[in-house]
């Protein structure tokens, strides 16, 4: 149990110095693109490939399948297409998908066109279930504590931090599949791409039926 707490301790230091801007996520991650560095009118025309699965304003195609990219921050579609190309991510199709932008400047400037288009942002579903999902996205649970507590580190309404922190991805909005599928990938460790292992670290604590939940209530926000 020390020992365990001695993890959480860690992860939470880490989390705090991103919070404070102090460490850059660059450090970790893949690439790094900076505020401003694409070119949002080139990656317009340059996303036409991705706009077939993630819509021409980056609202999914298929919400069972593809997830949204309206609005997501440059920097952290840009960490994850790379993520993909070096087999830190993979899933069949956006692997093959990844592999076909080799240009870095290219990927930059398809990043910016997604991040600005109009913000995904979801209907509330009302229901119990969303309820729950929302005490676990303020509070956590009991097994996590206020660490599992997805506001911390997903910002008010789950829209992220702010446009200079594309550490932590904008999730309300987001398709419920994709969400679903995220969370138990990075419980059973399928996905593990994450800085300092953060979402694994918060997946494993939450059951099911707060996957569900929680999934729920993002994607309708
Ligand atoms: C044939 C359909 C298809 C095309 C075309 C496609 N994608 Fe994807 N994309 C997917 C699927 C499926 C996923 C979800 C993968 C998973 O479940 O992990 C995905 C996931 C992503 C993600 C991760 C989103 C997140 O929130 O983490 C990014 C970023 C992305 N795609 C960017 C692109 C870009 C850029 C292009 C164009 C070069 C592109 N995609 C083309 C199917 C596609
Ligand atoms: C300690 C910080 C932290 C907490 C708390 C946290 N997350 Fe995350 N989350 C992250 C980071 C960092 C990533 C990006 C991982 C990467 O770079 O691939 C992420 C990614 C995700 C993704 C994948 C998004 C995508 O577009 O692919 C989902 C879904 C998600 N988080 C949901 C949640 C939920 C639900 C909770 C609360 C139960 C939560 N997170 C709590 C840090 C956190």
């Amino acid at each position: 149990m020390t020992k365990r707490i001695g993890m959480f301790a860690a992860l939470a230091a880490i989390a705090a110095m991103a919070f404070a801007g102090g460490v850059s996520a660059e450090v970790t991650i893949a690439g790094g693109m900076q505020p401003g560095e694409g070119d949002a009118k080139a990656g317009k025309t340059k996303s036409e490939l991705c706009q077939g699965c993630h819509g021409e304003n980056g609202i999914s195609m298929d919400p069972t399948t593809f997830p949204n990219l309206a609005g997501q921050f440059a920097g952290y579609i840009f960490k994850q297409v790379q993520d993909f190309q070096l087999g830190n991510r993979q899933d069949d199709t956006m692997s093959a998908m990844a592999a076909t932008v080799t240009d870095r400047q290219d990927l930059k400037d398809i990043a910016a066109y997604f991040a600005t288009r109009k913000q995904m942002k979801g209907k509330p579903s009302g229901s119990k279930l969303a309820k729950q999902g929302a005490k676990l996205f303020k509070n956590g649970n009991k097994k996590l504590g206020t660490y599992g507590a997805c506001i911390r580190c997903h910002g008010k309404n789950g829209k992220g931090k702010d446009k200079s922190n594309s550490l932590f991805p904008v999730i309300g909005g987001q398709q419920k599949a994709y969400i679903i599928k995220q969370l138990k990938n990075f419980k059973s460790g399928k996905r593990a791409n994450d800085p300092a292992g953060m979402m694994a670290m918060v997946a494993k604590g939450l059951s099911d039926k707060e996957i569900e939940a929680v999934a729920d209530y993002l994607s309708g926000l």
